[in-house]
């Protein structure tokens, strides 16, 4: 039998329409524009009018119609995310659901902003072993709901939004060649989400603790050495040389990241993708929405070499080196949309602001 590979055929995004800009974000905690652009790139981010699983649906339906696909032919969906719509059910089967995907199983899988790259390893995995045929792989997020909307040091960086890919069985050889997949629990204190979840005990809950913490200074000195050594790693496990690289497509969280990281590596940058400006950080959907966006601008050539790196809360990182296909161009397209919303991301923003103790001033 000859070997089975895993190529992405599909691929699509939802990305919110509320836009909450840097001058916005003075309007709720003491920074500014120049600080917010100047040490992390984001000029503006993306907050949600939607539940996680509305995000999903779109950006889903979207890469099903590039893959030229219908959602009865997918049969498991995973969702990558660390916001999800409830502790249960699991968000991919909302998903699941509401694309008509009546084929499918459906797992959320938690690795927080490497997230969407354990995924697509769990994709490729159960192609490759026959577990499953075609895959819809998602990163769904919305940080807004998480974020402490007074601690300018984590509120200022975050963004809601969806990616999504499709893969499916092929005999070539490409797809995902090499992956490496890492955590270092002992550091997790360092981004964690306390207050949330089911430890301790109910009486203990306080809203007032349940946001967001993270150690700045420290995440941003293991992402860049931990993005760096492992997409070197998984550029030798695929017999690549660091010229052999067409296109870095890392996690979105901060251009001083991304940019220490090539140099780490010794790439040159305008071979990393950012989009990060736009969006701000999308957890596990950053490189599900910059992959479809660096496909949709040609910067993905049929046959080209690309690298997935992430870094996240866990403390995680995961790495895949993927050959892509022939094709660049969608097979089909969706008329799935969000909801049609032409409010202010501030007004949107402002119970989660005042849950906090915030207030929007004028
Ligand atoms: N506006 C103005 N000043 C600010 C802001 C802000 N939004 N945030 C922090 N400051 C201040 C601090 O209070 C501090 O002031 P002080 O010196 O008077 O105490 C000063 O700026 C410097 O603070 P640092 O934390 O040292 O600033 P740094 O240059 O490290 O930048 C940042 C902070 C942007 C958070 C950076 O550390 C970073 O990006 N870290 C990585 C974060 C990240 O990527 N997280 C996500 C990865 S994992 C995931 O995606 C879930």
């Amino acid at each position: 039998m000859s070997q089975r590979y895993a190529e992405i055929t599909g691929w699509g995004t939802a990305l919110p329409p509320a836009v909450l800009t840097n001058d916005d974000m003075s309007r709720i905690v003491e920074t500014s524009d120049e600080w917010i652009a100047s040490r992390t790139g984001i000029k503006e981010r993306r907050i949600s009018h939607v539940d996680v699983s509305e995000l999903g649906r779109v950006a889903g339906l979207r890469a099903i119609a590039a893959a030229g696909l219908e959602p009865a032919q997918i049969d498991m969906v995973i969702t990558a995310t660390c916001t999800p719509e409830n502790l249960l059910p699991a968000t991919a089967g909302l998903i699941q659901d509401k694309i008509g995907a009546t084929g499918a199983g459906a797992m959320d899988l938690n690795a927080n902003c490497s997230g969407f790259v354990y995924a697509h390893v769990v994709a490729d995995s159960m192609i490759k072993s026959g577990a499953a045929n075609r895959v819809l792989v998602l990163g769904a997020e919305k940080f807004s709901y998480i974020l402490d909307w007074t601690d300018r040091g984590t509120c200022v960086l975050f963004g809601d939004g969806a990616g999504a890919i499709v893969v499916e069985p092929t005999d070539e050889p490409i797809g995902l060649l090499a992956s490496e997949l890492g955590n270092d629990g002992s550091a997790a204190q360092h981004l964690c989400l306390p207050g949330r979840g089911t430890a301790g005990s109910v009486a203990a809950l306080d809203p007032r603790t349940a946001g967001l913490r993270m150690n700045g200074p420290e995440i941003f000195r293991r992402a860049v050495t931990m993005m760096g050594d492992a997409s070197s790693r998984v550029i030798a496990a695929a017999g690549w040389e660091l010229d052999d690289v067409d296109l870095l497509v890392p996690h979105q969280a901060n251009q001083r990241i991304l940019d220490a990281t090539a140099r780490r590596l010794g790439l040159d940058s305008a071979k990393v993708f950012s989009n990060l400006h736009a969006y701000g950080n999308t957890s596990a959907a950053t490189i599900p929405i910059a992959l479809a966006e660096a496909v949709e601008q040609g910067r993905v050539d049929a046959g080209a070499n690309l690298v997935f790196v992430a870094f996240g809360g866990g403390l995680s990182w995961a790495a895949g080196a993927i050959k892509w296909g022939e094709r660049t161009e969608p097979l089909g397209s969706s008329d799935a949309a969000l909801p049609a919303f032409d409010g202010d991301a501030l007004e949107l923003l402002r119970p989660n602001i005042e849950f906090f103790g915030g207030e929007i001033s004028a």
